[in-house]
């Protein structure tokens, strides 16, 4: 496995045999099996695999998020070598983002609601990097996790909307044995907190219930997650039901829908989703 911090290594890496496929999963590190999975079904469907760990400052709006977002590489470069990635890059912020930067991407309608409602810039800062990425790797194929809705469909929009040659690969969000979505930021929760955090899951399989058995007003399907949250006194910052391209809001559900939240957990923020219908 080779790991980088320099572009051109990384390019020269990646066109030193052009006949290859390359699979890209791009990370903020602190990896856990929801990467691994990504980084499994890339090593199945392509000749070589890249994996990014880079977490990337412009996608935090909140500082105090960035410096607690947890970090340790050697465990990841570790946990990559086993799942037999070829390149690794390891970029610094000033690599990314020398001092005369000045170019950003923005997605502009379907960034505004939900996560972009709550963290402003975040998803310009995701696109962005995800670009620098495409550009720097030039994958055929790159995978992101479907726990990441919004910015799943963020992404979609812009490879449709600037033409970047890939294929987008969706992976289901892989959770813990009692359903609680994995996420880096899981790491930060009490032990407490790590049980309250099921819930969310929860109120999300008590909505696909109530769905099943019939209900398709999604002011009561959202009732019942609100309910079933409230009972661990989580405090809610959204919960939404939408079309999951779009990501317009819907009244009535007559087909796929989006259903997703966030909510804090002893102060760390946690977003999950489920596709229903
Ligand atoms: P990060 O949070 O590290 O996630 C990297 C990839 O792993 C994303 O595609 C995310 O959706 C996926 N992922 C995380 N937890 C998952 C889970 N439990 N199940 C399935 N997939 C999961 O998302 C980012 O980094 C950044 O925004 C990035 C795209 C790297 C741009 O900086």
């Amino acid at each position: 496995m080779q790991v980088f911090s320099e572009i051109v290594d990384i390019r020269q890496a990646r066109w030193k045999e052009p006949s290859t496929r390359w699979g890209l999963v791009p990370t903020m590190g602190f990896l856990h099996e929801g990467h691994l999975n990504l980084v499994r079904r890339a090593r199945n469907e392509n000749d070589r695999v890249g994996v990014s760990i880079f977490v990337n400052p412009i996608q935090f709006n909140d500082t105090k998020d960035l410096d607690h977002y947890p970090r340790d590489l050697p465990r990841d470069l570790a946990l990559l070598e086993k799942e037999g990635v070829d390149l690794v890059w390891t970029p610094t912020p000033e690599q990314v983002y020398p001092e005369n930067f000045q170019t950003y991407i923005t997605v502009e309608k379907i960034s505004q609601p939900l996560e972009g409602k709550a963290r402003p810039g975040h998803f310009r800062g995701v696109t962005t990097v995800v670009a620098k990425l495409f550009n720097i790797f030039q994958p055929d194929r790159a995978y992101f996790g479907q726990k990441d809705a919004q910015q799943v469909a963020v992404i979609k929009q812009m490879i449709e909307d600037l033409n970047f040659n890939l294929e987008i690969i969706i992976c289901p969000t892989v959770r813990e044995s009692d359903g609680l979505a994995m996420s880096s930021r899981n790491a930060r929760l009490s032990p407490q907190g790590r049980v309250d955090a099921t819930w969310l899951y929860r109120a999300l399989s008590n909505a696909r219930t109530a769905f099943e058995q019939g209900i398709r007003d999604a002011q009561k399907l959202k009732g019942i997650i609100l309910k079933t949250l409230q009972e661990k006194n989580i405090r809610v910052d959204y919960i939404s039901i939408t079309n999951p391209v779009t990501l317009q809001e819907l009244e009535i559900i007559q087909q796929e829908a989006l259903v997703s939240l966030a909510a804090f957990v002893d102060e760390v923020r946690l977003i999950d989703n489920m596709i229903i219908g």
